[in-house]
């Protein structure tokens, strides 16, 4: 079973720059194997998702944006079918752009036709959300749980999972919490009930928030501190993302010997192996002078190699110790690209997230 069998709503965040766009479309991209339907949702209107998919920014509407077909995220019938296996999935995508969000929600309860076009015009909308800023966080989580909650002519939920690509740690509850934000922004009508539906989703266990990280020091606390706030906040805590992670290149002995003096050692390895030219006489050997060269810029590069693994080794243990479940995505040279995209989802599948 997947990790996350029941979970409608997947929120991505962690600290800037961890890579939040990135593991959120690989995440609906691994949700949609075995022929399921899922859509990624930005909020921040930045367009960071066509750039990732290599499209022209996206209006405001639901597009398909990849398909996963089978076997595409290496073997078929993975974890999780559900008997659609050997089916096509399919990816949507969504950048909310929050003034039209405005007027269909406006129209919705409020029945505006082209008055909402009017109301564009004279700038009401920046109006409004500039008086009342937990409306546009209203307007942003409300589009996605209604296509969480969205359901097709066969009474079948629209889309099986919905991937909120979401604003960092050190907003993130706030966000989420727009219970909070509209409390002092309406106490009865169409928004406060808005908001309590909305409420209801988040704090479901439909939903679950996951946090992006490196193994590094400052994203790893973000992350530590995210935590607990999610917690206290009462909001559904779901996995860690460790992002980026490099392979290590040197095995145990070589990372306990890195501090060791081992020049001698290692320019008859090297001079044996024929870097730099061939040892001298039997016995006695020595080193070329061509090969010594290459011995001190090389023990540097290992010992700063090895000092690296054990940071992130205290960083992965800071990460275990949230007892929560959690997946590496490796670190992919240059960059992320569709073939990258489909890689980092078959990982995330392997490993269980989906
Ligand atoms: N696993 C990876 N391997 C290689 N490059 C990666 C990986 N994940 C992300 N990147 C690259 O790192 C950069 C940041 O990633 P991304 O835009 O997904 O981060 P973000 O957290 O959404 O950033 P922001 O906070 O600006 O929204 C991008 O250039 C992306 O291509
Ligand atoms: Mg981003």
């Amino acid at each position: 079973m997947p990790d996350w069998e029941g979970v409608r709503l997947h929120v991505v965040s962690g600290k800037g720059g961890t890579g939040k766009t990135t593991v959120a479309a690989a995440l609906a991209m691994a949700l949609a194997a075995d022929g399921k339907r899922t859509l990624l949702i930005e909020v921040e209107e930045r367009q960071g998702i066509a750039e990732l998919f290599g499209i022209s920014a996206l209006p405001y509407e639901e597009r398909r944006v990849a398909s996963v077909g089978p076997g595409a995220l290496g073997r078929s019938g993975t974890r999780g079918s559900t008997g659609k296996a050997g089916r096509e999935g399919e990816v949507f995508a969504l950048a909310i752009d929050i003034e039209q969000a405005l007027l269909e929600y406006l129209e919705m309860f409020y029945k505006l036709g082209r008055a909402g076009k009017a109301l564009r015009k004279v700038g009401f909308i920046d109006f409004a959300t500039t008086i009342a800023p937990g409306l546009r966080d209203v307007l942003l989580t409300g589009k996605a749980c209604e296509a969480v909650r969205r359901k097709g002519p066969d009474g079948k939920r629209h889309y099986d999972a919905v991937v909120m690509d979401a604003p960092p740690t050190g907003r993130i509850s706030r966000f989420l919490n727009i219970n909070t934000e509209v409390a002092g922004l309406a106490r009865f009508g169409p928004i406060f009930t808005q908001s309590q539906a909305v409420m209801r989703v988040i704090r479901s266990p439909e939903t679950a928030v996951h946090l992006v990280t490196l193994l590094e020091e400052m994203p790893v606390q973000e992350t530590v501190d995210g935590v607990a706030e999610l917690r206290s906040a009462g909001l559904p805590v779901g996995g860690v993302f460790v992002n980026m992670v490099r392979p290590p290149l040197l095995d145990e002995a070589a990372i306990l010997a890195s501090d060791g003096d081992h020049r001698e050692e290692l320019g008859l390895a090297l001079a044996d192996a024929g870097v730099g030219g061939r040892p001298r006489g039997g016995a006695g050997r020595s080193v070329p002078a061509a090969t010594r060269k290459l011995v001190e810029p090389l023990l540097a590069q290992g010992r700063e190699h090895a000092a690296r693994v054990l940071l992130e080794r205290e960083q992965r243990s800071d990460v275990q110790a949230l007892k929560l479940p959690t997946y590496e995505l490796p670190l992919l040279s240059g960059g992320v690209d569709l073939g990258g995209l489909y890689r980092l989802a078959a990982a995330l599948k392997e490993e269980g997230a989906a």
